[in-house]
């Protein structure tokens, strides 16, 4: 389903969004305008000016979050990831999760999860002939709403490696939500060969790097490490946008589980 589809089910009353569709703005709609998409309102269009007033280069970071998002992707297909948590999604539009894997690779599995109710109903019915592929109404900060999903269990072999993104989510959290504390139970449950993506925004600020590794647990980072965005992107980005952070970290097996072994728990 289209972005023209899904305003003509909206049109005709039968989509659960239409109510709130028009009368208020939302962060992901006001995402996929910077974006370059077209499913958004009059109203998140407005607010995106608001928005690109307080920061000029808004729309180029999101543009760059998502490019490094593609790459992410892609990196973690070649390592043999068919599965993917996809967390704080906003829409799947403007080349998403699942549009960037399924163009090389059949069966991949996709979980989005954002916590605003309108973004996931939208984002069902834009995936509805999509198998494979789900939108989840859950809080990050809440990992056993969005593990215990009968959806994401589903889906989800946490025997298997899993991809996790985590792209410019972290900054709409507060200081009092401890972005370390909110990955932590992710990163507690992947298994050996999985790999979370992380972008923040950053600044140089060299002690952000520190932050950040302290974040990814027992994850190692891989590539160009922990590094500025434009490293990754690979394109000449405003110095604002290209210093903001990022990386992608591997749960490296153990000895044992190198060797075959079940890993010893407990
Ligand atoms: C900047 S937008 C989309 C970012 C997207 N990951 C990308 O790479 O373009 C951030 C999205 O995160 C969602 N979000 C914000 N806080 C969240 C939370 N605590 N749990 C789940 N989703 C959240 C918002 O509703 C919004 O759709």
């Amino acid at each position: 389903m289209d972005a023209s589809s899904l305003r003509a089910q909206e049109e005709t009353g039968s989509g659960q969004i239409l109510v709130a569709w028009h009368t208020r703005s939302s962060q992901a709609r006001i995402h996929d305008h910077l974006l370059g998409g077209s499913l958004n309102n009059a109203l998140d269009r407005t607010r995106a000016q608001h928005v690109l007033k307080a920061d000029p280069l808004a729309a180029e970071r999101a543009r760059a979050h998502r490019t490094f998002l593609a790459f992410a992707v892609r990196h973690m297909l070649a390592h043999g990831i068919r599965q993917f948590l996809d967390l704080g999604s906003g829409l799947p539009t403007c080349e998403p999760t699942h549009r960037v894997a399924g163009r090389l690779v059949r069966d991949v599995r996709v979980v989005y999860v954002d916590n605003d109710p309108g973004t996931v109903a939208a984002s069902q019915l834009l995936l509805t002939d999509v198998p494979g592929v789900i939108a989840v109404n859950a809080d990050v900060r809440d990992p056993d709403a969005v593990f215990q999903h009968p959806g994401v269990s589903a889906l989800v072999d946490l025997d298997q490696p899993l991809g996790v993104l985590v792209v410019d989510l972290l900054h709409a959290m507060s200081d009092l939500d401890h972005p370390a504390t909110v990955l932590t139970p992710y990163v507690a449950v992947l298994s050996p060969n999985s790999r979370l993506a992380l972008t923040v925004r950053a600044g140089a600020d060299p002690r952000h790097r520190e932050t950040l590794r302290g974040w990814l647990g027992g994850l190692h980072p891989v590539g160009h490490g922990i590094a500025p965005l434009g490293r990754w992107v690979g394109s000449v980005l405003a110095a604002g946008v290209e210093s903001d952070l990022a990386t992608i970290a591997v749960r490296v097996p153990g000895k044992r589980e190198a060797r075959g072994e079940a890993p010893v728990s407990g």
